[in-house]
């Protein structure tokens, strides 16, 4: 069958554009054309089907994917494209938005604004969604994730509506005062733990005005690397362990040997002293 292919494809005065061995398009005789089409017998190392190219990626930037009406978001596309094409299609909640650049921004976003973004470039398949929140109001708590690891550093920001300067700042977990800062800041716990699991707020003054943002869930989630018992410790640990063991036995066995070596050169060396110290003596 590959012989056959072989003399079609000869046979054919196609023109071809092939990258990273993916045959993107291919311009048969009259106006038959196949896009994206892999072809076995040109390329029958890099068999690609749509499924193989790697899959595109949405971050935000900044990282938070709550925000505040009118705070400007940017949302960026990374994904394999074409040196002649590199457009990128968006789609917002399952549509094609206008946008064909990497990065779609929004200088002054709305409620409207909400919703999952995916994107897709020549060379990648759609990318999973990032799912952005737009809220009213005058304060909200970002956080860098929503659900951490323990050990994992937790970045929590109470941002004002149009940053507006905020003051006396407590930063709330399951209702009680964790952190104040007299001035708005940010509030990073360095290694979260179990305990840091909660529901957060944030208040603080706006001008003279008392608001509080609403409270959202933090998850902290046992690391489950670090929660293994040592019962079901699997077979290349134990033969670690087993090294370990014959090496700190060889290391102790060393190191008693060189410790008496030394401890009876010291002796020879007294004895040595001691008999100069008692030649001239002698003499
Ligand atoms: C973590 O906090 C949430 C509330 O924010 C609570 O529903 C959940 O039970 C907590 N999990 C643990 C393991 O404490
Ligand atoms: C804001 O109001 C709460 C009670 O609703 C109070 O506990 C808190 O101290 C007030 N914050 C400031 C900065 O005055």
């Amino acid at each position: 069958k590959g012989q056959k292919w072989d003399q079609d494809a000869l046979r054919l005065s196609h023109q071809a554009w092939v990258y990273n061995g993916f045959i993107l398009a291919l311009r048969l005789p009259g106006n038959a054309s196949v896009e994206s089409a892999p072809l076995p017998v040109l390329t029958p190392h890099f068999l690609g089907s749509a499924e193989d190219l790697p899959k595109a990626v949405v971050s935000l930037e900044p990282q938070w994917n709550r925000v505040l009406e009118k705070d400007f978001v940017t949302l960026k596309c990374q994904g394999t494209s074409l040196p002649e094409d590199n457009s990128t299609q968006w789609f917002h909640n399952g549509k094609l938005i206008s946008s064909q650049d990497s990065s779609y921004f929004i200088a002054s976003v709305r409620v409207d604004d909400s919703g999952e973004y995916r994107c897709q470039t020549r060379l990648s398949t759609r990318s999973d969604p990032v799912q952005l929140e737009v809220h009213t109001g005058w304060l909200l708590l970002q956080a860098s994730q929503w659900i951490y690891k323990e050990g994992d550093r937790i970045h929590l920001r109470c941002h004002s509506w149009k940053n507006t300067p905020l003051h006396k700042v407590t930063y709330l977990q399951n209702g009680k005062g964790k952190k104040y800062f007299h001035q708005n800041s940010d509030f990073f716990i360095p290694k979260a733990t179990l305990k840091d699991n909660g529901s957060y707020f944030c208040r603080g003054l706006v001008g003279g005005k008392n608001v509080s943002s609403e409270s959202v869930n933090i998850t902290v989630i046992q690391d489950s690397t670090s929660s293994k018992s040592p019962v079901f410790l699997p077979g290349y640990q134990v033969s670690f362990c087993l090294v370990m063991v014959f090496l700190f036995a060889v290391d102790t066995g060393l190191y008693f040997s060189v410790k008496s070596n030394i401890r009876s050169s010291k002796r020879d060396w007294k004895d040595h002293k001691f008999k100069w110290s008692k030649d001239p003596q002698n003499k």
